[in-house]
């Protein structure tokens, strides 16, 4: 992979974490009518986090099965389902924005530790 196509995707990558990030902490707290527009943003950031994200693990690590990716996988997997779950579970907002954080900072510690 080229150092620009690099810089790109990482960004890209980066940012969609932005979105997905401020949009689900929105739902927690936002209107039932926001719900069709915030799922759609969410489900867009979560969209390009996964396919930057495979193309850089292919680009870069040739799709070595690395501990720190599936675990990031995991991370994914939950924060793309959270702002779903947070407009029918209003009464767990608090629980759900907790659960948020700990997925979205151990996805970033997966990366620069990379511990296995
Ligand atoms: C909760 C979801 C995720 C968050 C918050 C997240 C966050 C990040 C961050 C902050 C970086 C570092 C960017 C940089 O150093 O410039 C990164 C890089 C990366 N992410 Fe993710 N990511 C997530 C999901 C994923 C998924 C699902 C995959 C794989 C399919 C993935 C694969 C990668 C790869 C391969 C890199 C590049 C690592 C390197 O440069 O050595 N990420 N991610």
């Amino acid at each position: 992979m080229n150092p620009h196509e690099s810089i790109i995707l990482h960004l890209l990558h980066v940012a969609a974490a932005l979105v997905l990030m401020g949009y689900t902490f929105y739902a927690f707290a936002a209107a039932p009518e926001t719900r069709k527009r915030v799922l759609i943003w969410t489900g867009g950031a979560s969209l390009v986090m996964l396919l930057t994200g495979l193309r850089m693990w292919q680009g870069l690590y040739g799709f070595a099965p690395a501990g720190w990716l599936i675990v990031k996988l995991i991370c994914w997997l939950g924060l793309s389902a959270l702002a779903g779950i947070a407009y029918r579970k209003r009464g767990k907002a608090g629980l759900l924005a907790g659960v948020a954080l700990i997925l979205a900072v151990t996805a970033v510690a997966m990366v620069y530790v990379k511990p296995f």
